[in-house]
């Protein structure tokens, strides 16, 4: 037993190690660990396929937050259902935001973390403007740390498969008015996956009835409300056989924005890469920020601009458009076959395989946050247990 949590069964001293500003810093995780562990014999037929999202660690992290006493209370406990009031904020007005992020197992045995100090600091981006409380970036980490100490069995070695870690901030205070939440819940759960999309080549739906957001809305903030207005164009996309959704710019329905849940990149037959600026509306997502960084640093020419659909469509079909990917963490690097909006269709390459230049660069993401190339950006973590 430690503290005044008798269920704690050990006091777990995370060292947020030397990714922190301040390398000595400890936070202090009361850990009690599950009586019922997955055995290793299940643990391995679960990791043989696990797909995406469907498999958990035995364990969660659990932070609370409450104004006047900060963030407190921080423990890693057996994954299990969480009790809240049907009063708590997070279920009336929906102030709710979460990361997505991957902890990678290399052939040399290493665990690595790929930019995690990026993801700390847009759930912080996220929290601001939800009105919500920010986890300093030294929580964050040292959360990722306390559940990997306890549940890095799971990480798998194939090298197609990966540790999906999901932070996630709730409002919890119980109250029915509407104001910002004077009390928070963060949860880290694990979860071993494989690739997010089954088929080669995704064939994607182009919204044209529904936005994803508009500027000075919340299309920046990785938010559970952005995903959920996302889901009935995403029906729309499965009813036109389709299993992605790209959006449009709110303003004008002219400009690309980005899919569902990743952002997009064009390749043009010259080999040039092609994504939507940064606008205010669209994710900034880190793969995409590591592919413009990668891809110039082999010597592609990756440019921010905006994109019109109508000339996607036109580029795609008379060969100026070669190829297009979705980026994203738990995309990674996914081609895009298929393009169909309500007046018609365009395929990239065969429809079917990946094009030269999205493999090239999925290759170079992929190798690095396996730790089997040379990490010149500083963007690889090692987790020591
Ligand atoms: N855009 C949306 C809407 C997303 O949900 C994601 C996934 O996190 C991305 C883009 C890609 O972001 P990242 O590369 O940081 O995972
Ligand atoms: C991620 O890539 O981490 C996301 O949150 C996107 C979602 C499709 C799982």
């Amino acid at each position: 037993m430690c503290g005044n949590m008798p269920e704690c069964t050990a006091i777990l001293p995370v060292h947020v190690t030397a990714y922190l500003q301040d390398p000595g810093m400890m936070a202090d995780f009361c850990i009690e660990k599950t009586s019922t562990p997955t055995s290793p014999e299940r643990r391995a037929e679960l990791l043989k396929d696990p797909k995406f999202g469907r498999v958990f660690t035995d364990h969660m992290v659990v932070i609370r937050y409450k104004e006047g006493q900060g963030w407190h209370d921080a423990k890693v406990t057996p994954r299990r259902p969480l009790e809240i009031d049907p009063a708590s904020t997070v279920l009336h007005y929906g102030q709710e935001i979460f990361e997505g992020m991957k902890a990678y197992r290399g052939s040399d045995g290493e665990i690595r973390l790929f930019r995690p100090e990026a993801n700390a600091e847009r759930f912080a981006t996220s929290a601001r403007r939800l009105a919500m409380a920010e986890l300093p970036e030294d929580l964050f980490l040292g959360a990722i740390e306390a559940l990997l100490k306890v549940d890095h069995d799971w990480i798998p070695t194939n090298r197609d498969q990966s540790l999906y870690l999901r932070p996630l901030m709730i409002s919890n205070e119980v109250f029915l008015g509407v104001k910002r939440a004077d009390e928070y819940l963060f949860v880290l759960l694990a979860s071993p996956v494989g690739a997010y999309f089954s088929a080669g080549c995704v064939p994607v739906w182009v919204s044209e009835n529904y936005t994803r957001a508009a500027i000075g809305g919340t299309g920046e903030a990785k938010c559970g409300g952005n995903y959920a207005s996302s889901l009935v164009p995403q029906q729309e996309a499965a009813s036109k056989g389709c299993s992605q959704v790209l959006f449009l710019d709110a303003r004008e329905r002219r400009y690309i924005d980005e899919m569902g849940g990743m952002n997009v990149m064009f390749v043009r037959k010259d080999g040039s890469v092609v994504t939507p600026p940064l606008n205010g509306a669209i994710l900034r997502g880190i793969t995409r920020d590591s592919l413009l960084k990668l891809g110039r640093s082999m010597g592609i020419t990756m440019s921010e601009e905006p994109i019109a659909i109508d000339d996607v469509f036109a580029g795609a079909a008379s060969g100026e458009f070669v190829e297009a990917f979705a980026c994203g963490t738990a995309a990674v690097v996914s081609p895009i076959g298929i393009l169909r909006r309500e007046s018609g269709e365009v395929r990239f390459g065969d429809g079917e395989n990946a094009g030269p230049v999205a493999l090239r660069l999925k290759e170079a993401l992929t190798s690095l946050q396996r730790g089997e190339a040379e990490d010149s950006f500083g963007w690889v973590r090692r987790v020591s247990l």
